[in-house]
């Protein structure tokens, strides 16, 4: 078969900062799925990219290109309004665990694909499979059944969504080029605009924790994804907020689940509590819902959200009245100091949850299901010099010793207390623009 393009022509462009036509886009897109285009040609033009950027059409056509390299799924026949939410990842980030089953709640079909963990952000698949029995692939009319019986779904996305990204996004990670806006904004968007969904809430993560250290690259990155669904027809809106700090009092998988239970059942953390409120008035609204903070508080209190999280794992094959798997050694790590706890650092705990065995180096990688930290303090607490101030749990007991080294220097008790800051930081809606 003869090429329309030469992709080396394509690379060129980009390294002198040139504007790509749709066609280029289109082909290089096409042609690389098709295994016509080589990884390090790939490779070569991704780092031109993260180096000199996209044009915002150039950003749409190469969305549209990697939705068009696969199939794209279909709700209209379902008979309530769909909703989802994307968060581009955190330590603690157990958010999707009560926000589906409490969306789902209020007649919004909540369709949520979700992945594995790599690095030290944990993976929403990698916490529902330490439920025991519970299964993440579904077939497409095993999750359409299940969103109209129950109204919400966690699964995995399918092989058929947007393949050139599975490809690019393996690349990208080998090639030190997962940072570009570009590339990120038009990864998570194709996969979103592929599934189907109506609406699409967007939880972008800002601080050490986060893939964006900054606010202006946090604001960057929404913008060009809320640009990117409203353009598709997807109403889209993104929350900025806060991971300098891990979310809640876990970082691991079952010790996640453990919590995100205690969150549907009334309890649990405030920050928490207070991010799936925010992310569930958003997708409320967005899906054309009037319900409003207080009654969607009132659905965690009063066990309506508790209802659909079993019914949710148990349509999965899950036991929700199964014990979760516990690690078998624990190592307790204390304060050194009276006062306040000022700062816990969120890259810090992340990558000591990730050595304990929480998290993959390699996607091939198994993950222990009982291991992570367990906070006892957050910043602003109060603290006495040898009160515990975090639990290390796993299965190998080698690893506490590189798990503390993360820990070192990721914590900070002061004699005052230090200011409280919000965890939702901004708005971003189509209209800003
Ligand atoms: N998540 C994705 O799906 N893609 C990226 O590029 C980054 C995070």
């Amino acid at each position: 078969m003869t090429e329309q393009h030469d992709v080396v022509d394509i690379i060129r462009t980009k390294r002198d900062r040139g504007e790509l036509t749709d066609g280029q886009i289109d082909w290089v897109i096409d042609a690389y799925t098709r295994g016509v285009v080589a990884d390090e040609q790939m490779s070569a033009l991704a780092m031109a990219i993260l180096l000199n950027g996209m044009t915002r059409p150039e950003i749409a056509r190469w969305t549209a290109a990697m939705i068009a390299s696969g199939e794209r799924m279909d709700f209209a026949a379902l008979s309530r309004p769909t909703s989802d939410k994307h968060s581009t990842g955190g330590v603690g980030d157990k958010i999707t665990l009560p926000l589906a089953p409490l969306v789902a709640v209020f007649d919004v079909a909540v369709p949520q694909l979700s992945g594995r963990g790599l690095g030290h952000t944990g993976g929403t698949l990698d916490k529902l499979e330490s439920v025991p029995g519970w299964r993440a692939d579904l077939t497409n009319a095993e999750m359409l059944a299940q969103l109209e019986d129950v109204g919400a779904v966690i699964c995995a996305a399918g092989a058929g969504l947007a393949p050139a990204d599975k490809k690019l996004y393996a690349l990208r990670d080998v090639t030190g080029t997962v940072e570009a806006i570009p590339l990120i904004a038009s990864s998570i968007m194709s996969k979103k605009i592929a599934e189907g969904t109506g609406s699409l809430v967007l939880d972008v993560k800002v601080g050490s924790g986060a893939f964006m250290k900054s606010r202006e690259d946090a604001t960057e990155l929404a913008r060009t994804m809320v640009d990117l669904g409203t353009d598709a027809g997807v109403d889209t809106v993104a929350l900025i907020t806060d991971m300098s700090v891990p979310l809640g009092l876990t970082a691991g998988n079952a010790l996640e689940v453990r919590e995100s239970v205690e969150v549907l059942s009334g309890g649990g953390p405030a920050d928490v509590v207070d991010l799936t409120v925010a992310l569930a008035d958003e997708m409320t609204r967005a899906a054309g819902k009037d319900v409003g903070t207080d009654e969607l508080r009132a659905a965690l209190a009063d066990g309506r959200a508790m209802d659909v999280w079993r019914r949710m794992i148990s349509a999965q094959g899950g036991d929700p009245d199964a014990e979760l798997p516990t690690a078998r050694e624990t190592e307790t790590i204390t304060a050194d100091a009276d006062g306040h706890l000022a700062e816990l650092d969120a890259m810090s705990v992340g990558v000591a949850a990730w050595r304990l065995g929480a998290g993959r180096a390699r996607k091939e990688d198994p993950v222990q299901a009982g291991a992570g930290v367990e906070l006892h303090a957050r910043p602003g607490d109060r603290v006495t010099a040898g009160q515990p101030l975090m639990t290390l749990h796993t299965d190998t007991p080698e690893r506490f010793e590189r798990a503390r080294q993360a820990l070192e220097g990721g914590w900070r008790i002061t004699r005052e207390a230090p200011p409280s800051s919000p965890i939702v930081l901004d708005r971003i809606t189509a209209e800003e623009r």
